[in-house]
């Protein structure tokens, strides 16, 4: 498997199901980053307990208090880490958060639709937008004048408090596959939506 090469790595929702688990593969990969800035949104709070422990033991794992569908929380954010980084570029962002509303279209109300709209939707792209002032010449020689390579991963159905004790992989599992992944993307990827085996999911 071919190891991942980014030094810098931002996750957001890090504090528990796949973002966690992200975390935990990262830090424990034969070639761990440099700096891996886990956000969550109470890195403080018992949610987060597992992340701090892990905090203590790996200098190089920084907790970075993040709500996604909050504008000007990603900005304090983006301030803290481009303050640790120190001008050394940010390699990957991984968009991990998120919600899943268990409502029909009977039920659903116009708040839940905006929050959901809120966290998976704008969320992820004002992500990018704060990580693009961070981003290294590294990527934007390999990938052009754009500079990012831009993909979508699903990561299959997960035994998460989101995908329930009945899905089908282990957080385990489909985290490996996902690692796997992301270091064989090249820009002829870009744009796509893959699945945690590298499979491309038409869209
Ligand atoms: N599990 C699956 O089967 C499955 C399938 C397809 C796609 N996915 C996607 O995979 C990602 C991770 O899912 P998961 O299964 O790990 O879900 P999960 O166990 O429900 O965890 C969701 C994570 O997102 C965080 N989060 C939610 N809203 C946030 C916000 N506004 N700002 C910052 N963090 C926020 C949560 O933090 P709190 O602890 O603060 O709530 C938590 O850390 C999601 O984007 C999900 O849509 C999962």
């Amino acid at each position: 498997m071919a190891a991942l090469r980014a030094r810098t790595v931002l996750l957001t929702g890090s504090n528990r199901g796949i973002g966690l688990e992200l975390v935990k593969q990262l830090l424990g990969g034969p070639r761990p980053p440099t700096w891996i800035f886990a956000t969550c949104r109470d890195p403080e709070g018992p949610r987060a307990q597992e992340l701090r422990d892990l905090a203590s033991r790996h200098p190089n794992l920084v907790l970075v208090k993040l709500d996604v569908a909050n504008p000007s929380a990603i900005a304090d954010a983006a301030k803290i880490v481009e303050g640790k980084l120190n001008g050394v570029g940010l390699n990957l962002l991984i968009n991990n958060a998120g919600i899943y509303a268990q409502v029909s279209l009977e039920t659903v109300d116009s708040d839940e639709m905006i929050r959901t709209y809120k966290t998976n939707a704008v969320g992820p792209l004002l992500m990018a937008q704060a990580a693009l002032n961070m981003l290294t010449k590294c990527q934007a020689l390999t990938y052009g004048e754009a500079g990012i390579l831009c993909v979508a991963l699903h990561p299959g159905w997960v035994k998460t408090d989101m995908g329930t004790q009945e899905a089908d992989l282990t957080v385990d599992t489909s985290v490996r596959g996902l690692l796997s992944v992301l270091p064989v993307l090249s820009e002829k990827h870009s744009g796509n939506l893959l699945n945690w085996e590298g499979k491309v999911i038409p869209w």
